[in-house]
Order: C-alpha cells, then sequence, then structure tokens
C-alpha cells in the first residue's frame, strides 16, 4: 500500500478581506476579493503532495467556471485527478471573510461535493483499498465517507471538519481522528448524548480515546497540538509567528500528518511536522496559496516551548 487518497471537497473559496467581521445587520466596506482554490479536501491533498506524497482525489466538481479556478493548485501539486468528476451543478463555492487580525469566517455552499455518495466513492473501491493514507472531513456526504471508511486497507485520518453526523463505525476506524476544541466537543456530544461538555482539551481527547478512538490530535491553533495514542499522551508546541491569514491552516496541518503517515513517520513525528506546517500557512494570504514545498524553510519552535505529556 502506498500513497495517500483524499476523500473530500474540492471548492472556489471566494475570499473578501476586511479590517474587522462585520456584526449581523451590519454593512462594512472590505477591502479586497479574490478567487482562490479551496475545500477542505483539496486543501489537504495539495499540503500533502507538496510535502512528497503521492496523492490522488475522490471528489466532484462542477460544470463550470469556477472547476478550473477550484483545481488549478491541484494540477500544479501533480495531485492525481482521474477520480474527481465533473458532474451537473455549480462546483462548491466558500465565502470566506478574513479580518485584518487573521481571524476568519466560512460559509460554505457543497454544490457538487453533495454529489460524493457512496456509488460515487465505490467507483474508486481499488485506489482506497491501496493507499497507505485514506483522508476523510465533514464536507462530503456521511454515506460517502461511510463507504471511503469500509474501503480503507491502510491508515485512516478523519479530520471531522465541520462536524456532521457520522456512522459511529466511520469514527471508530479513525487512527488518528484529528479535531480542533469546538469539533471535539461537538462530536463528543453526538457520541454520548446527555454527557457534560469536556472541561479543558485534555479532558476532550481522553474521552475521545475512551469512547474507542485508537488515536486523537487535537489541533488548538497557537498553542499546537495534543496527540495521543496508544503510547500514551503528549502536548506537541508551535512556533510562534505572525498570522496573516488562519483560514486553511487545518488543512495543511492535516496533509502534513498525512503525507509523514505515509511516509513511515509515528503520529508524533508527524504532528511535530506538522505544527510547523500549519504556522507556515498562516503567514501568508489564502489556504493552498500559502502552503509550503518540500526544501521551504519551516518556522521553528521555540526551543524553550512546553512539549510534555498533558
Ligand atoms: O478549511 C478551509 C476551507 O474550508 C476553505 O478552503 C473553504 O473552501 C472551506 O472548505
Ligand atoms: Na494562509
Amino acid at each position: 500500500m502506498t500513497g495517500v487518497v483524499v476523500v473530500g471537497s474540492i471548492n472556489a473559496d471566494q475570499v473578501t478581506t476586511v479590517a474587522r467581521h462585520p456584526l449581523p445587520g451590519e454593512t462594512l466596506i472590505g477591502t479586497s476579493i479574490t478567487v482562490l482554490p479551496g475545500g477542505k479536501g483539496a486543501n489537504q491533498a495539495v499540503a500533502a503532495a507538496q510535502l512528497g506524497a503521492r496523492v490522488s482525489m475522490v471528489g466532484a466538481v462542477g460544470l463550470d467556471a469556477l472547476a478550473s479556478s477550484a483545481t488549478a493548485i491541484l494540477e500544479s501539486a501533480q495531485v492525481d485527478l482521474s477520480s474527481v468528476r465533473a458532474v451537473d451543478g455549480p462546483t462548491g463555492l466558500a465565502l470566506i471573510t478574513v479580518a485584518a487580525d487573521g481571524e476568519n469566517t466560512i460559509v460554505v455552499i457543497p454544490g457538487a461535493n453533495a454529489a460524493v455518495d457512496a456509488g460515487v466513492v465505490g467507483q474508486s473501491a481499488g485506489l482506497i483499498a491501496g493507499a497507505a493514507v485514506v483522508v476523510l472531513q465533514g464536507e462530503i456526504p456521511a454515506a460517502g465517507s461511510a463507504a471511503a471508511a469500509r474501503l480503507t486497507r491502510g491508515r485512516l485520518v478523519l479530520n471531522l471538519a465541520p462536524v456532521i453526523e457520522l456512522d459511529p463505525a466511520t469514527v471508530a476506524a479513525a487512527d488518528p481522528l484529528i479535531v480542533n476544541e469546538h469539533e471535539a466537543a461537538l462530536l463528543l456530544a453526538q457520541l454520548t448524548p446527555g454527557t457534560a461538555p469536556p472541561a479543558t482539551d485534555a479532558e476532550a481527547v481522553a474521552r475521545l480515546r475512551e469512547w474507542g478512538v485508537a488515536s486523537v490530535v487535537l489541533t488548538r491553533g497557537a498553542l499546537g497540538a495534543i496527540v495521543s495514542d496508544a503510547e500514551g499522551t503528549e502536548t506537541v508546541a508551535s512556533p510562534v509567528v505572525e498570522a496573516v491569514d488562519s483560514s486553511g491552516a487545518g488543512d495543511a496541518f492535516v496533509g502534513a500528518v498525512s503525507a509523514r503517515l505515509a511516509a513511515g513517520d509515528t503520529l508524533r513525528e508527524a504532528a511535530r511536522l506538522a505544527v510547523r506546517v500549519g504556522a507556515f500557512a498562516v503567514q501568508s494570504r489564502g489556504t493552498q496559496p500559502s502552503y509550503p514545498h518540500e526544501g521551504d524553510s519551516l518556522p521553528e519552535v521555540r526551543p524553550d516551548a512546553a512539549t510534555d505529556s498533558a
């Protein structure tokens, strides 16, 4: 089994920059607008490919002008797109607003991504079964992700962003599950209804492991990540960088973890590299255009930053 197969979303991102985010009912004058390739699945595929992994993408775009914008960087990163269909209807579209402090809001209209169901995924059964690492997110139908998880023989990286209602068997197959603190809390509410929300990130990780996830990575933005598997639980510190645009930094992290797992790294080694890849990405505009290539120098974690057991 070799390489990475990403089964997931492909979007065109319409990115607007503003001094600050508008309040409900408020009108603001923005400062720029651009259309860039995006979608969590495509972002992760590009991040992994640019770090040297052999990557194939299973997904869908529409039969419209946005499709070629959406796949431009997938193509230049040499991601295999032979399992990406062109379907009736619009390409997935994300409306992204980035404020001067680098924080973003995102509204996603799935469009063609809604076609990536069990039937479409099943047509790539051989590709998925042959992958060392299969990567899923929450932007295609749950049935498509469930089918991909059932076909996976290698390692399943499940980035449940956004949190959708997945078959518990899909969540249980994750190794690792990668979520941020909000996603972890939402997922725990689904898996263990009636329980109190986790009080800390470490508690969220412990409860997801107790529920039955073999390994969990909880991403914490500038604070790095918590990695937990059968070897134990540890915090991984992030480099300190100036944030320009944090959109897609989580996807850069997931793509980097997937590339390094496919190359034979342990989950901890993969996460230590991935926090640096995520930090690289927040330093410039956009999602895919801000991702590093193999050989780029990544920001370093300060030697005195805390990296211990959580
Ligand atoms: O994670 C960032 C991504 O979320 C954007 O590229 C946008 O397309 C949405 O899917
Ligand atoms: Na960025």
